[in-house]
């Protein structure tokens, strides 16, 4: 029942894209596909849908071949966006559900439902080409979902998309994973893959680095991270004087301490308490994935040795 990748590897020429990667994803889920550019999340998702053949490895759905299944299983939202520029949006909206089989009516109802819901309904007679890039991301996700695939990968689907349309394309991904649908999709957002990730994979240079449930990956980076402010201080210069504690991330607001094994979170509240301070905000949480991101993929290469901060957080400190 699940989306199993086990082994890919490509190569262009002399360039590695994939690296023996394997992972699953469950279906319903919504899964997040992280990694710098250039580490080879697109090239995966092409050889999911079968655009691209791998030079050795396997995906599976539900236990069959991914380039056995059926086209319309799958949905793609691509990299470079492939709507045709001089024909009408409800147009193409029919035409490339029909490619997937789905009757002209049937698509044509369903489409002016997403198009609706999308607050694009009044575009259904414009031409791809007049509209603005956010409203045309949003018909290449309706393209790419009209034939209600069992699972969708979207590359960046996000990227430059308002709040609120990245609010309702959120509320469109739980919908669909609500009714059973499995959705992969790429990102440089680290929080919107919190806020809706059940389930990542972070790759790099065409090697998976970590992966898993999302709240795992996070809980297994160790090192927690404590949240703190302090009213009529948002240096918090005196923390930098603790033994095992780091200032990563200075507010103003709120800031972020790094502590190391061994050191109590507590030690750095009564530090604060004992100093008098008024403390409006401490919280000791899991690393989030932007600092597991940078940890992991920020280290320069063939440093298997000194695990030291990344030069990013570093130059922030
Ligand atoms: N058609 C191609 N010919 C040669 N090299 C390629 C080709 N497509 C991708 N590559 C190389 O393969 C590697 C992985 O590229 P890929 O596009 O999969 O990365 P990505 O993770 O999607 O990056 P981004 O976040 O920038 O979109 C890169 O080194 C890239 O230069
Ligand atoms: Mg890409």
């Amino acid at each position: 029942m699940t989306l199993v990748i086990d082994g890919l590897s490509k190569r262009y020429g002399q360039v590695v894209a994939l690296d023996r990667v394997g992972f699953r994803v469950e279906p319903g889920e919504i899964f997040g596909f992280l990694g710098a550019n250039g580490a080879g999340k697109t090239t995966a998702m092409r050889i999911v849908l079968d655009i691209l053949r791998a030079d050795s490895g396997t995906v599976t759905w539900r236990g069959r071949l991914s380039t056995e299944l059926p086209r319309r299983t799958f949905g793609y939202l691509p990299e470079e966006r492939g709507l045709y520029p001089r024909m009408r949006v409800l147009d193409q909206l029919v035409f490339f559900a029909g490619l997937y089989g789905v009757p002209g009516a049937e698509a044509r109802r369903a489409a002016l439902g997403w198009l609706e819901r999308f607050r694009v309904i009044d575009l259904a007679d414009r031409r791809a080409d007049e509209l603005s890039k956010g409203n045309q991301q949003k018909i290449q996700f309706i393209a790419a979902i009209l034939h209600d695939p069992e699972v969708v990968l979207m590359d960046e689907p996000f990227t430059g998309l308002d709040p609120v349309n990245v609010s309702l394309l959120r509320s469109a991904f739980l919908e669909l994973a609500a009714r059973g649908r499995t959705l992969i999709f790429s990102t440089h957002q680290m929080e919107m893959v919190e806020a809706l990730a059940g389930a990542i994979a972070i790759i790099d240079h065409g090697r998976l680095l970590t992966g898993g449930p999302t709240r795992e990956v996070r809980r297994r980076a160790g090192r927690p991270v404590v949240r703190l402010a302090v009213e009529g201080d948002p240096e918090l210069a005196w923390v930098s004087s603790l033994a095992g504690v780091r200032l990563i991330r200075p507010g103003p607001g709120i800031s972020e301490l790094s502590v190391e094994p061994g050191t109590d979170p507590q030690s750095i509240l009564r530090a604060a308490l004992a100093r008098g301070a008024v403390v409006t905000c401490f919280e000791i949480a899991d690393p989030s994935l932007e600092e597991i991101f940078i940890e992991l993929v920020g280290r320069p290469p063939d440093d298997g040795v000194s695990v030291g901060a990344p030069a990013a957080v570093e130059s922030a400190a």
